[in-house]
């Protein structure tokens, strides 16, 4: 069968058909696919029954495996995944949903906020892969929004005041926005603050993109507030409606992003108690996008 990319958005997101995703893939196949990555951001591929070995072969196509270690507040006896996987559902280790106060669905709200995966890192993630085994009948869709497009639309004045710029990103940031602030000693220096460039450039198609996330805290050289309040200006632009893409989920969906392009979030689910089983593996970016020297802690 033939790849067939069929775009959904006006700027971005592509339907895959024509791959079976259990199977290995031809280079030829990896090729289309890391090109679709550039074009379009998103790439959704539907029916997709794979198992855990599986998914990470097929992620392994597009480079080495971030592992899930240093990006969340699990402890070592409470993981339902293995650490190839970022375990993104409402799910405890033994597969019941998380009580409403548990602090592991408290942190785990920050996937509510805007972002792009892993900007945390001193080298952020290349792509995202995630895999819908079950979900609610309603809520959880993850939107998107494309950076390319979202910079193209900045007036000039603001394309020139944001090149060069410098943002530091931690845990701590985003998780902080909702009010969560109670991590221990160890945690603090696991999720010490990078820094990333505010502008960033495609390596191939060479369009620029504004590199925001929930985790950015300031602007190296700016006032905190004066940098928060940019920040925020700079989300609500890139989240207006037009920009957005909005996933509802079916089981057997993977849809994989680009977190160098992309930004995204998800929506809340109601208290049904329904299971959301949702495992995300992911591709480590190729290196930094901006020089560490000078930076402190939080
Ligand atoms: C993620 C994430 C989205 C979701 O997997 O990186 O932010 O739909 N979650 O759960
Ligand atoms: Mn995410």
């Amino acid at each position: 069968m033939n790849i067939v990319i069929k775009q959904l958005h006006k700027d971005f997101v592509g339907e895959v058909s024509g791959l079976d995703l259990s199977k290995p893939l031809s280079s030829d196949a990896v090729e289309q696919i890391e090109q679709g990555m550039d074009k379009f951001g998103v790439l959704i591929f539907h029916d997709q029954d794979i198992t855990d070995d599986q998914q990470i072969a097929y992620t392994k196509n597009f480079g080495e495996l971030e592992l899930h270690i240093g990006s969340n507040v699990l402890k070592a006896d409470e993981r339902r995944l293995r650490i190839e996987f970022a375990d993104v559902s409402n799910l405890d280790q033994s597969g019941e949903v998380l009580k409403r106060g548990d602090r592991r669905r408290m942190f785990n709200l920050g996937n509510r906020l805007w972002h792009s995966d892993s900007s945390f890192r001193v080298t952020p993630s290349k792509f995202s892969l995630l895999s819908c085994r079950s979900t609610p009948d309603t809520g959880g869709n993850t939107e998107f929004s494309f950076m390319p497009a979202v910079y193209d639309a900045l007036d000039e004045s603001t394309k020139k005041e944001i090149e060069g710029l410098i943002t530091e990103h931690s845990l701590i940031y985003s998780r902080g926005q909702l009010g969560f602030s109670d991590f221990s000693e160890d945690e603090k220096k696991m999720f010490a603050p990078v820094r990333h460039s505010l502008v960033r450039a495609n390596d191939f198609t060479g369009r620029k993109s504004i590199y925001l996330s929930a985790h950015i805290g300031t602007i190296i050289g700016w006032e905190m507030p004066e940098a928060r309040d940019f920040i925020r200006e700079m989300m609500e632009h890139a989240t207006q409606r037009s920009f957005v893409y909005s996933h509802k989920w079916r089981v057997g969906d993977l849809v994989m992003w680009d977190n160098r392009q992309c930004m995204h979030r998800v929506r809340p689910i109601g208290d049904t108690g329904e299971k959301r089983d949702m495992r995300r593996t992911t591709v480590a970016g190729l290196g930094p996008t901006a020089s560490q020297e000078g930076q402190k802690a939080a």
